[in-house]
């Protein structure tokens, strides 16, 4: 298994660029499977979630190509023939966000077999919502083997109320809703920027929405849609990223290919705590030394609040911020799982349930730390360059399936890091690999 050896010390000066947004390319290549024709998502990230979701819809019959652009990587799909419209498990396993095909199948095709996605290392991850609202718009569901599978000759508009506020949830129901038949209200809807990416590439499809980014949303459904050419996002979690990597490093760094205004609570905490923040542009943003990081207390809410995907590399910043910051996770039952690594770096870090109290400002040391999720992984990235010493990090993989080559990015604004393979894994661990 692949690591990253990091020595720290080094301040972050240059430019770095973020990739297109994960989290809006993976609902927007579902949503491919809604028409026949060829759909052209410019903006795509390099990332391993994404050649999953390129097995996925192959693996049901699409085509998709995973190519260069414009500007960046490009995916050409044609879901012409969906000849298997089945989910494997083998491939659900490795990644939640299949689920998102479970509404465009249903809608398109009548039919959908999806495994159930289980749990993940920051929660149980259920889709009990996702469920409910197909119901509610006529399709009948049966769960048996590990399997949902859910049927409708012709899903119907309905009034839909989320219990509680779902990203993957809104998303997988505003593509049943495009091709139903009547109007569907969705009520409580999420409104992060990924929702509203997916929106744009439907409505470039020919679907009628309105309302989404905000938690009310009304779809007219229509007969069929057509293709169309679309430039998802910016990774919003990517950017945030590495505007605490400047900071965190002490450096001058200018993130750019950004979009601005979908790092208003990001920016507003980072300010908050200290860090020295100017907005070049609409898709240019500069991290600078400042004054001494202070203490802020964060809480994780849903868009436009603070995000979730961006707790735990605020926590690795709060370890160097003179104080007690006070982190609160509202959004999943288990997302500490980089406090012990943390720990073990020397961070000062108490957690209660969803309540973790950080003390700063401790020295980290380098040590050898394991990864355990995504955005636990970009945590111990960014506590590694401030460490003293070489730190090495453990199943990088986790990295790989949402950041986009990333030691390269950091290493091009003077990072000192490096990916190896298998660098102590014994004989016999490497033929377990
Ligand atoms: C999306 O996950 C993102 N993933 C996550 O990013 C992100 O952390 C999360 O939204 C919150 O912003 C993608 O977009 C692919 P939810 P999602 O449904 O949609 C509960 C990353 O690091 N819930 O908004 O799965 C759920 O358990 C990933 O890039 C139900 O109870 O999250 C959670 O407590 C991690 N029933 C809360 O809602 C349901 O049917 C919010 O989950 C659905 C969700």
């Amino acid at each position: 298994m692949d690591k990253y050896v990091i020595r720290g010390g080094n301040p972050l000066v240059g430019t770095i660029r973020v990739s297109g947004a994960k989290n809006s390319a993976l609902p927007c290549m579902a949503a491919a499977i809604l028409t026949e024709d060829e759909v052209i998502l410019e903006n795509i990230p390099q990332v391993r979630d994404i050649e999953t979701e390129r097995r996925l819809l192959a693996s049901m019959g699409a085509e998709v190509e995973l190519g260069t652009g414009e500007s960046g990587h490009r995916t050409t799909l044609c879901c012409r023939t969906l000849s298997d419209p089945e989910a494997k498990y083998e491939i659900v396993k490795t990644m939640r966000a299949s689920s998102l095909v479970l509404g465009p199948l249903v809608a398109r095709a009548g039919m959908a077999r999806v495994a159930m996605p289980g749990g993940c290392a920051i929660g149980g991850r259920p889709i009990d919502m996702h469920i409910k609202g197909l119901e509610k718009m006529g399709a009948t569901i049966t769960q048996a083997h590990g399997y949902l599978e859910a049927r409708a000759d012709r899903l119907r508009g309905a009034h839909l109320v989320f219990s509680k506020i779902t990203v993957t949830g809104t998303e997988d129901l505003l593509m049943a809703a495009v091709l139903a038949q009547g109007e569907t209200l969705m009520e409580n809807c999420a409104c992060e920027p990924e929702v509203t990416d997916l929106a744009a590439l439907l409505t470039a499809m020919g679907a009628k929405i309105l309302g989404a980014g905000t938690p009310t949303i009304r779809v007219l459904g229509v007969d069929r849609l057509h293709g169309a050419h679309y430039r998802i996002n910016p990774d919003r979690i990517e950017a945030g990223t590495f505007l605490i990597a400047g900071a965190i490093t002490g450096g001058d760094l200018i993130v750019a290919n950004c979009n601005a205004t979908h790092l208003g609570a990001v920016i507003a905490k980072l300010r908050e705590a200290g860090v020295r923040i100017d907005i070049l542009g609409p898709d240019t943003v500069r991290v600078r030394p400042g004054n001494r990081l202070r203490a802020a207390d964060i809480s994780t809410e849903e868009y436009p609040g603070f995000p979730t995907d961006m707790q735990a590399q605020y926590m690795a910043l709060a370890t160097q911020a003179e104080g007690v910051s006070v982190v609160t996770e509202n959004i999943f039952e288990n997302r500490f799982m980089h406090v012990q690594e943390l720990v073990r770096m020397g961070a000062d870090i108490k957690v209660d349930g969803r309540v973790a109290t950080v003390r700063g400002a401790t020295r980290l040391s380098a040590t050898a730390v394991m990864c355990s999720d995504l955005r636990a992984s970009a945590s111990l990235v960014l506590a590694a360059l401030v460490a003293d010493g070489e730190s090495i990090l453990d199943r990088v993989y986790h990295m790989d399936r949402g950041y986009e080559r990333i030691e390269e990015k950091l290493a091009g604004v003077g990072a000192q890091i490096k990916r190896m393979g298998n660098i102590f894994a014994s004989k016999d661990e490497v033929a377990a690999v």
